[in-house]
């Protein structure tokens, strides 16, 4: 089966099954301080700011999703990449593979005339580098989105799932290594549902890398999905929650949230995750599958989901009373213990 149409299949599962999002919810069980009193006003909230570089309109990243010849695929990625630049937020592409096995593919990730000043990533599977792909392919991924850094993402347990998944993870620590001192732009790290564990953060960071998305259990389950393409393999099921969750990955990696640039993803559903993201030491949030059914209909649609999302942070750190995100950044005091008062 080819790439492009495994992305279809995919993208036909996520959207026809609704428990591939498997809700997990952990946000919820943290609540922020609530502020009666805020001393400032709504509009006051400044929700700006830097990410490789770059100026966002707010901490929000359209996470990795799709790209290939189809021209549902080409649609998506334009539709994102027109309402990313609109918003003025950061944008990640899906895997590129697909565009060194279909040359056609190619023009689905050049999007920087859609998306001139946003941050643009670009994105291929770590296990690739055992397989087909070496440091020039990832070099002409970034150099077709003119991308500001690059995802490799792991997906051990998707390619396990997968019944013609790449399975040898072996030896690519060093690997990793090596490929980040040939490209022109950064290597960002990411899961992709199951969540980077703070010891392998930690191993990133003595590689010389300082971005990662733990992309953490709670949204959706690519175990689950493909177990669905598999014609109901049940060991799909079975792994369907598997991972980490995001709040306590953030959480346990509170002591290297300084020296790192971590993202949080998986999971996220609206703009209170995302702030609770940041008082928990994220710099910016992502979010997939929130934005597929709208990309499957219009660049206004995606407008107006990051809108809607942007506007849930703006009222969250009104609600806080910290107006800019620096304030809200790591800041452990907003976190409210719910099971303090119970203890007493
Ligand atoms: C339709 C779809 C396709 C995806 N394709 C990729 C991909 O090609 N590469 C990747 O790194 N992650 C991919 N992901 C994973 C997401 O980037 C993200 O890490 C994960 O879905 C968790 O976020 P969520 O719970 O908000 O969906 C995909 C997600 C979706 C929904």
């Amino acid at each position: 089966m080819s790439i492009g149409q495994r992305k279809l299949d995919h993208i036909h599962h996520l959207l026809n099954d609704s428990q591939v999002d498997r809700q997990g919810g952990y946000f919820d069980a943290f609540r922020l301080m609530h502020n009666a009193l805020p001393e400032c006003g709504l509009a006051d909230v400044n929700m700006r700011c830097e990410f490789l570089g770059k100026t966002l309109e707010a901490p929000l990243l359209i996470s990795s999703m799709t790209g290939g010849d189809h021209p549902q695929l080409l649609a998506i990625n334009q539709r994102l990449a027109e309402a990313a630049e609109h918003c003025g937020v950061a944008l990640a592409v899906g895997s590129q593979r697909i565009q060194f096995e279909n040359s056609a593919a190619a023009a689905s990730f050049k999007l920087r005339p859609f998306a001139p000043s946003i941050p643009l990533i670009a994105n291929l599977g770590a296990v690739q580098l055992n397989y087909q792909l070496n440091s020039q392919h990832a070099q002409a991924a970034i150099d077709q989105l003119d991308a500001d850094g690059l995802f490799l993402h792991l997906n051990p347990l998707q390619e396990a799932i997968q019944p013609e998944g790449d399975t040898d993870f072996s030896n690519l620590w060093t690997k990793i290594g090596q490929l980040q001192q040939q490209l022109s732009r950064p290597i960002l790290l990411k899961e992709v549902g199951s969540g980077l564990s703070p010891g392998l953060i930690r191993q990133g960071l003595a590689q010389g890398i300082h971005y990662f998305d733990v992309a953490g259990s709670g949204g959706t389950s690519w175990s689950r999905v493909e177990q669905l393409r598999s014609a109901g393999n049940p060991i799909g099921l079975t792994f369907q929650d598997w991972g980490l969750p995001t709040p306590w990955i953030l959480q346990q990696c509170r002591p290297l949230a300084p020296q790192t640039q971590l993202i949080a993803s998986g999971g996220l559903r609206n703009g209170i995750d995302v702030v609770k993201s940041l008082v928990l030491g994220a710099r910016i949030a992502g979010m997939a599958a929130p934005f597929l059914q709208p990309a499957m209909e219009s660049t206004q649609a995606v407008i107006d989901r990051i809108e809607q999302i942007k506007q849930e942070i703006r009222i969250t750190l009104f609600l806080l009373g910290k107006p800019n995100l620096q304030e809200v950044w790591l800041n452990k005091h907003l976190i409210v213990d719910l099971a303090e008062g119970s203890r007493r």
